[in-house]
């Protein structure tokens, strides 16, 4: 399965802060937004990851990223001049997907929860179709809501409805099946101009092909798309962390425990930034990794 993460649009919601810097470059704690959502799909066991921006914002990410190779994946970018749509992803990145499943994750959501590589790998290894992922919210009003039937089975998807039928907010971390790139293309731009995911998952739901995966009560999803959620981000981040000792989405620390690179790697990737706490906790990871090498990854 490849990867994609699309961390374009205008981040209007949070101007001014977003005129010159993209948001998904602004620092979630102490890392930017991107590490969350790149870290799902590593989590997933996802190697083949292309990052979509905008041409003015790509090489920031490419400069933040580089190939990859360093984590022992690869990182390829794509421009997305104007956003027109979560859906134009799959026609964006049809030459990159090729033959194979995708995952898509949004640039600014951020997901953590005890078991979520399980999860993820379990879910991506079933996909036929669509796979979306769902969470209960209190104000399922602002996503995309999904409706669940009596055993479990997908019967609607709503985009932003005045009346949702639950409370299951459609979380920004879709799996799909190859033939999405031949879908996207057969989509029509909504009302508002954009090639809306939603539509797409529909043609999903009518062809009985979609399903939705809710995360529990164990999960927190957060999306930073808004002053009020970026703060709620940060205090999320900085609480956990601290009170763990655990690094969320420290993407040197996942490559060395889903066995793309080595402790030696790991330590030196520490060494270059160890003049911050962020650093000197992926060398601490290394060590404790160079003595215990068999613990596997229990938290996202
Ligand atoms: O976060 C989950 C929600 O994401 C889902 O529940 C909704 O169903 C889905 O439509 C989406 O809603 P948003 O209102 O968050 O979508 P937004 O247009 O803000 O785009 C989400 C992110 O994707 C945002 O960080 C900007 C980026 N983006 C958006 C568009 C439309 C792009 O990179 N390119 C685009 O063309």
């Amino acid at each position: 399965m490849k990867g994609i993460v699309l961390a374009g649009g205008n981040g209007s919601r949070l101007r001014p802060i977003t005129r010159v810097v993209s948001k998904q470059l602004l620092p979630v704690y102490d890392k930017p937004l991107i590490y969350y959502p790149l870290s799902a799909l590593m989590l997933a066991g996802i190697r083949e990851i292309l990052i979509i921006s905008k041409p003015a914002d790509l090489p920031l990410f490419r400069r933040l990223l580089g190939d990859g190779s360093h984590l022992g994946v690869s990182f390829d970018y794509a421009e997305q001049p104007e956003p027109k749509g979560l859906a134009d992803a799959f026609r964006i990145g049809a030459d990159f997907i090729g033959a194979d499943p995708v995952a898509l994750v949004l640039g600014d959501n951020i997901f953590y929860g005890q078991g979520f590589p399980d999860v993820l790998q379990c879910e991506r290894k079933r996909v036929d179709g669509v796979t979306l992922f769902g969470y209960g919210v209190a104000d399922p009003r602002r996503y995309g809501v999904g409706e669940l039937g009596a055993d479990g089975e997908l019967l609607s998807l709503q985009e932003k409805p005045e009346h949702p039928r639950s409370n299951q907010a459609i979380t920004g971390l879709y799996m799909y099946s190859n033939d999405v790139v031949e879908l996207a293309y057969e989509l029509e731009p909504s009302a508002r101009g954009e090639l809306e995911i939603t539509d797409l998952n529909r043609r999903y739901l009518g062809q009985g092909r979609a399903r939705l995966s809710p995360l529990g009560r164990g999960f927190a999803w957060l999306d930073a798309g808004t002053h009020d959620s970026l703060v709620e981000a940060n205090q999320f981040v900085q609480v956990l962390e601290q009170r763990q000792g655990v690094r969320m989405a420290c993407l040197e620390e996942i490559a060395l425990r889903m066995g793309h690179i080595d402790a030696d790697t790991c330590y030196a990737l520490g060494i270059v930034q160890e003049d911050s706490d962020y650093g000197r906790y992926v060398v601490e990871a290394a060590r404790r990794f160079a003595e215990r090498p068999l613990a596997t990854i229990v938290e996202a």
